[in-house]
């Protein structure tokens, strides 16, 4: 540092002086979130930088690793603490000194807010931008809608600002929104460098909020073709509408008007059920890869090599989600038949995100060919992880466990994708049950992000934490579960199944029912669902139940007749609903209604009128008193694991929060006064209300607080 320098104190925002150029510097760690110290930091920090006679130039920059990644999310939901992050902008704005930002990580959200106040800016090699407030159930507040269109258009802002993707460096420099790709890997280096451009040139401050040449004259049509296609895609969701909103506010109102705007429907987004839902959901997301109870010491063991045994459609999507991840991964079955047809639907897999402009044709290709086929048990002998993918047989799976016991080297872990047999029954039949594990893939395995991981009786805490990392290194949402029929995500999946077709039984139609479900933000009903996964699949389970006498599975019913007569679902044009050649669109089709009826009738049903409160209640509470059942019996250690497991796993829509999270929303009293009513009625064993349910309720605590 200059010894003519100014220093200050004023952590976590310094100020200091090199040659003639003032240097601003954020330290937040992690992420340079900009809470209130950081704002009253960089408020002080600026009023120094412009109060040294020494300056001509300041440079705003972030230390470690990553410019200012938005607004401290923490704050949300609190009263509203000053200096607001719009009166931080502005400062910077109305600089009489240029301001440079340089951009380094990602600058994303009030981050980049705060760089489009600035005059310049500069981004480092492999920055990312972008204003993803949607994504939290928001919109940039802090004047992004405004300066954003102003100076990369407003087609381009609004496609940023809808979306929340974050752009690259290079696509940054293309639309204007940086002025200079530097060279150097140092924040400061590149910006001392930008600042000499500056000073040769004679550059003044460019205040983007002062620019009108990119929003004249916009078409309104840009907007009423932004609302059209959100009322499709996104019918449910509050902010991206408001997002249109505040960027057609940029386009015909003067600067003060439309930030006063931008305002109105910030507050609105953050007075939103939706926003608390999407908060809940993103520290959830990152809660969940922190285990209660694992001990810090547990170091994850190196997985460098993987085996994969089963080609079938999950063995090949796990063995994708590896080679994703640049894992090199050896695929095994018992036939080169079964191999080649795995390695085909993977090929073709891969072809397709090549098609849709997703991968580059080299990246499929070296993904490819770390996938080594093999049919051969000692082909795995150096893995360090094997992942066992055949289908659920007890027997099978015992034997492929004796197996990989005798070839794989001590150490390796192996685990299971069984999604309903005992994880420690599979463990007992190998010397080293504490190596053994459950991984549980959801299918598509190599597109769905939930990975159940599955913590047997003995299974060694650093092979949780090494199952955890692999979790994350595959770009999964690893989430810890204990071992019983179904563990978390299918036991509560079992009972809405359940309580849906009863509620058909009764008298409601199967789309009726989906249609409540797709109304509350799920993708799809569990009736559309059936047809995609296939009907056959239940059909044979309960058939191999009933052979084995199992007094819980009912006697075959219209589900079944459907399966009986080759209506397996979409696979076979027809199932619960008819399919038009070429289409997913689910159908109602006469032929299940009349299947219903008769069905019915053999079991002396008279239907009645059922209403959607009753579909969504009891869907919904059943799924939660069960939830509150597993919470009780350990299987899940928080809350929150529930959650993430049916966000990620099931299509439970993010901006409720997840299933805990939305029944702590809707009250868990009126929650249990109903499951009480449905018990009473029907005296069934899922209806029983949970203990602990009846515990947070009689001491006025929701699911939160076991989180
Ligand atoms: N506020 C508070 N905490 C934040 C944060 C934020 N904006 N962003 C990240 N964090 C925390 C995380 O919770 C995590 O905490 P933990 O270690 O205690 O779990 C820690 O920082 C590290 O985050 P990640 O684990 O996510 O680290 P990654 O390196 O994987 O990702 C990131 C970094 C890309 C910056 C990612 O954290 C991210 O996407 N953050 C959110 C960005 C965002 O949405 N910004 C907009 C905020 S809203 C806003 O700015 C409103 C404004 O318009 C007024």
């Amino acid at each position: 540092m200059d010894a003519s320098g100014i220093a200050t104190d004023c952590t976590p925002v310094r100020y200091e002086r090199q040659g003639r150029t003032g240097i601003i510097t954020v330290n937040q760690p992690p992420v340079n979130a900009l809470g209130q110290a950081v704002r009253a930091g960089l408020l002080r920090a600026l009023a120094l930088g412009q109060a040294d006679g020494e300056a001509d130039l300041l440079v705003l920059l972030a230390a470690g690793r990553t410019f200012m990644a938005g607004a401290d999310i923490r704050e949300f939901g609190q009263a509203p603490l000053v200096p607001f992050l719009s009166d931080v902008v502005a400062a910077l704005e109305a600089s009489p000194k240029p301001v440079i930002a340089v951009l380094h990580g990602t600058a994303l959200g009030g981050g980049l807010e705060v760089a489009l106040g600035c005059h310049f800016r500069v981004a480092l090699p492999g920055t990312r931008l972008g204003l993803p407030e949607v994504k939290l159930g928001l919109l940039p507040g802090a004047g992004g809608t405004q300066r954003l269109p102003r100076l990369v258009g407003p087609a381009k802002a609004l496609e940023m600002i809808v979306s929340g993707d974050p752009v690259t460096a290079a696509a940054a420099l293309d639309i204007g929104l940086v002025d200079w790709l530097a060279a150097e890997p140092d924040p400061l280096a590149a910006g001392l460098a930008f600042a000499k451009r500056v000073r040769a040139k004679g550059l003044m401050p460019r205040r983007t909020g002062a620019r009108g040449d990119r929003i004249a004259a916009v078409s309104p049509l840009l907007f009423s073709a932004a609302r059209d296609d959100l009322a499709r895609k996104s019918p449910h969701l509050f902010a991206p509408h408001r997002c249109v909103d505040a960027v057609e506010a940029a386009c015909t109102l003067p600067l003060a008007e439309g930030l006063k705007r931008e305002r109105e429907l910030f507050l609105a987004c953050m007075n939103s059920p939706q926003r608390a839902g999407l908060i809940h959901s993103f520290f959830a997301e990152r809660a969940v890869a922190k285990v209660p109870g694992l001990a810090a010491d547990a170091t994850p063991r190196p997985v460098h090599r993987v085996g994969v045994i089963g080609a079938g459609t999950m063995g090949g999507g796990i063995a994708m989600c590896f080679a994703n991840a640049h894992i090199p991964t050896v695929l095994l079955d018992t036939t080169q038949e079964a191999l080649d047809r795995g390695l085909a639907t993977i090929r073709r897999n891969y072809q397709a995100s090549v098609a849709k402009g997703r991968l580059r044709q080299e990246e499929a290709d070296a993904r490819l060919t770390l996938i080594r086929p093999s049919l051969a048990y000692d082909d795995l002998a150096d893995a360090d992880l094997v992942v066992e993918a055949v289908f659920e047989s007890m027997d099978l799976k015992k034997q492929i466990f004796t197996r990989l016991d005798q070839v794989c080297r001590p150490g390796a872990i192996l685990a299971t994708n069984t999604s309903t047999l005992d994880v420690d029954a599979i463990a007992a039949v190998t010397s080293r049950p504490q190596d053994v594990a459950g991984l549980h893939f959801f299918s598509p395995a190599n597109v769905m992000r939930l990975l159940e991981v599955v913590r047997g009786r003995e299974t060694a805490p650093d092979v949780l934490a090494t199952a955890m990392d692999v979790a994350r290194r595959i770009g999964k949402v690893g989430v810890a579960v204990g071992v019983c029929y179904g563990f978390v995500g299918n036991r509560m999946l079992h009972q809405r199944a359940r309580e849906a077709t009863a509620l058909v039984d009764e008298g409601a139609a199967p789309d009726q029912v989906d249609r409540v479900l797709t109304d509350f933000g799920f993708p799809m009903g569990p009736f559309a669902m059936g047809d995609l996964a296939g009907l056959d699949v239940g059909w044979r389970i309960r058939e191999e139940r009933r052979k084995a006498g199992d007094p819980d599975t009912p006697p075959p019913g219209w589900l079944d007749r459907l399966a009986e007569q080759g209506r397996y679902g979409q696979k076979t044009g027809a199932g619960i609903y008819r399919y038009e050649a070429g289409s997913r669109t689910p159908l109602p089709d006469p032929v299940t209604a009349d299947l219903i009826a008769r069905d019915r009738a053999a079991k002396g049903i008279t239907p009645r009128a059922v209403t959607n409160q009753e579909i969504l209640e009891r869907c919904l509470y059943v799924m939660v008193n069960e939830a509150a059942k597993i919470l009780e019996e350990g299987v899940a250690a928080r809350a929150l694991d529930v959650d993430m497991i049916w966000v990620h796993g099931y299509g439970f829509p993010p901006w409720r929060g997840g299933p805990l999270f939305w029944a702590d929303q809707v009250g868990l009293g009126t929650i249990l006064g109903t499951i009480t009513k449905f018990h009473q009625a029907s005296g069934a064993k899922q209806w029983q209300p949970s203990p602990l349910l009846e515990r947070l309720v009689r001491d006025g605590h929701g699911f939160a607080s076991l989180n």
